[in-house]
């Protein structure tokens, strides 16, 4: 892999990191400092992120049950690598590159299902596990038409949910999930369904939308209106279980993801006896797991720019709660409440994108309620080789 050159201030020690003002992160959580605007502003770090991060690391791409059927597919650009995960007439789901081989153009868009993918641009057709089935025009040309297919992309799935990685060497899914068997027994995702996906985009780094997630010191102010009034610290130096790999568990203790703390759908059964339970994980790079009494929800952070984020937020229910007729109501008053919980998130992090990158800005200590950021921050750092 080439690597990506790094901006480097004029007359800075070779031997000091790269990025000024990154050795502070470093420092033990009292003398910490928050990462410099640098590190979510470049774009050779944004280069530098989707080489050694993105492409190297396991990432989710959804859930199982989103291709019930053969030929149900879906498509995502990931470190701008286009890709389509589908399940192809052997009832695999696979991942394969979305990029046509004669010319590269992508030739699957949005999500839905398909016998066979037609290249929009010159008429190519691929079959669903991606071999070329079809090419016009074609004839005297010199070339090996059965090796021709869309290249796949690993794609494995862990309690139903669906990774991809574009590393072939990288350790399998299991393996790097390994730590969070334990921490995330509880949470059992493999036996929800999804009931809902949100699409949002802020205008902010994608470090700023998981920080944001993994910060409890903002939920009492910034929230106090929503949920910030129904969460509690069960204790105050905030414990959490530091998992490898940038990865981390943490439990507090909150009521369900509604204004007045009630239910939104109806509780986990495993979770009938603690109904005022709450946890979130975070999954390095981009992902966020959290659960509450009634829902879990899974929030992926995707770059699209430096300043610019999507987040996909997927909401796990009971199987029986989604059966239930009320629950298109219900599920519409949830996204209600949601809405206005990102919207109170938005503010936040949009401010920070205009401030905290700029040039004469020097980030400021960090409380003992930001560890789990520091933790992840660290990780990301070494990860970065910064
Ligand atoms: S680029 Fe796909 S058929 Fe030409
Ligand atoms: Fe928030």
């Amino acid at each position: 892999m080439n690597s990506v050159p790094l901006p480097r201030a004029a007359g800075n020690d070779p031997a000091e990191p790269p990025v000024p003002g990154t050795a502070a992160m470093r420092q033990p959580l009292a003398r910490a400092r928050h990462l410099p605007g640098t590190i979510y502003a470049s774009p050779d770090i944004l280069a530098r992120e989707q080489e050694r991060i993105f492409l190297t690391r396991w990432l989710c791409v959804g859930r199982v049950e989103e291709l019930p059927e053969v030929g149900d597919y879906l498509t995502m650009r990931i470190a701008n690598q286009p890709i389509i995960v589908v399940r192809d007439g052997a009832e695999r789901i696979l991942a394969l590159r979305n990029r046509c081989v004669h010319r590269g153009v992508e030739v699957a868009y949005g999500q839905g299902n398909a016998r066979e993918f037609t290249c929009p641009y010159h008429a190519w057709t691929f079959d669903l596990a991606g071999h070329l089935t079809g090419a016009g025009y074609m004839k005297g040309a010199e070339w090996d038409r059965d090796t021709a297919h869309l290249p796949a992309v690993r794609l494995e799935t862990w309690r139903g949910w669906m990774f991809v990685n574009f590393d072939a060497d990288a350790a399998p899914l299991a393996e790097w999930m390994r730590a969070f068997e334990a921490p995330l027994a509880y949470y059992r995702s493999d036996e929800a369904v999804l009931g809902d996906k949100l699409v949002v985009e802020v205008k902010t780094n994608w470090k700023f939308v998981v920080e944001n997630l993994l910060d409890v010191y903002h939920v009492g102010t910034l929230h106090a209106n929503t949920f910030g009034k129904f969460m509690r610290l069960l204790r105050d130096d905030l414990p959490f279980d530091a998992l490898p790999n940038g990865g981390l568990s943490l439990r507090f203790g909150s009521r369900p993801m509604s204004a007045d703390g009630s239910q939104s759908f109806p509780i986990l059964p495993w979770l009938e006896n603690d109904l005022g339970f709450a946890a979130k994980a975070n999954i390095f790079p981009n992902m966020n797991l959290s659960i509450r009494a009634d829902s879990m929800r899974m929030w992926v952070m995707w770059p699209l720019a430096v300043d610019r984020t999507q987040i996909i937020s997927y909401l796990l229910v009971s199987k029986d709660a989604a059966a239930q007729p009320d629950y298109p109501a219900r599920l519409e008053a949830y996204r209600d409440y949601m809405r206005s919980i990102v919207a109170e998130d938005r503010t936040a992090v949009e401010s920070l994108q205009r401030n905290a990158t700029a040039a004469d800005f020097t980030p400021g200590p960090m409380s003992h309620l930001e560890a789990p950021i520091h933790h992840v921050l660290n990780h990301y750092l070494d990860a970065m080789q910064l």
